[in-house]
């Protein structure tokens, strides 16, 4: 069994995590595992975000165990009418001092842009870049990105009260409701971060 610390303490990113990865070994948040780092996010890529973050929290780790891993994603919301923004700003998009905003500025924010662009909805995505950092069995260090997207359109009203962030705002490709109003269940499976952590299930298989 492996043990992960998830470099987060967003409870629904931590959630989603551990409903997917819950079944590979014991799923921690950062506080649970005692870390306060907080690695700054100011890199160009949802890729490099996500690698800088989890090697520095690997680095503060006593000792480098094989089985402990840390995870470290990057998302945000990609929408086509505002030229793919706010993309890697998303958590800060409604902030004035480039710190993270609340879900609710943000959203207010995303909802204000759209008026103002005259439009009421863009195609949109939700993507999420999930890094893997830990020790092989061999003592060698595993470093693996992946990168997974959640096609949809955002449109200028709330709908629903599930999950978090601008997931009120997201209506997936096939789907009629916001990833709000669906059931956790159904947003995991559909879900950017979902598809990522697909690719690292994979990548942590071939390590067994
Ligand atoms: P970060 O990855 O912690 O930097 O956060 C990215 C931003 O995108 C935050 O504002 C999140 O709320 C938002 N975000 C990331 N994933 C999701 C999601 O699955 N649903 C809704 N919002 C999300």
């Amino acid at each position: 069994m492996f043990q992960f610390i998830i470099a987060s303490n967003n409870e629904g990113k931590i959630k989603e995590f551990r409903a997917m990865l819950g079944d590979l070994g014991r799923v921690m948040s950062q506080r649970e595992a005692n870390i306060r780092l907080e690695p700054e996010e100011n890199a160009q890529s949802f890729e490099e975000n996500a690698l800088k973050k989890a090697k520095a929290i690997f680095n503060t780790l006593p000792r480098e165990p094989y089985g402990t891993f840390i995870l470290a994603d990057d998302s945000g919301i990609c929408v086509d009418v505002l030229g793919g923004e706010p993309g890697v700003r998303s958590a800060r998009y409604a902030s004035k001092n480039d710190k993270n905003a609340t879900d609710e500025a943000n959203r207010y924010k995303l909802i204000q842009e759209l008026r103002s662009h005259g439009v009421p909805s863009s195609p949109a995505r939700f993507v999420a870049c999930v890094a893997l950092v830990g020790m092989g069995a061999r003592g060698e260090r595993i470093e693996f990105v992946a990168r997974g997207e959640c096609e949809g359109r955002v449109i200028d009203e709330e709908r629903g009260k599930n999950g978090f962030g601008y997931d009120r705002l997201f209506i997936p490709d096939g789907l009629e409701e916001t990833l709000a109003e669906v059931a956790p269940e159904i947003k995991n499976r559909l879900s950017h971060r979902y598809k990522a952590l697909l690719q690292v299930r994979a990548h942590l298989a071939a390590l067994m």
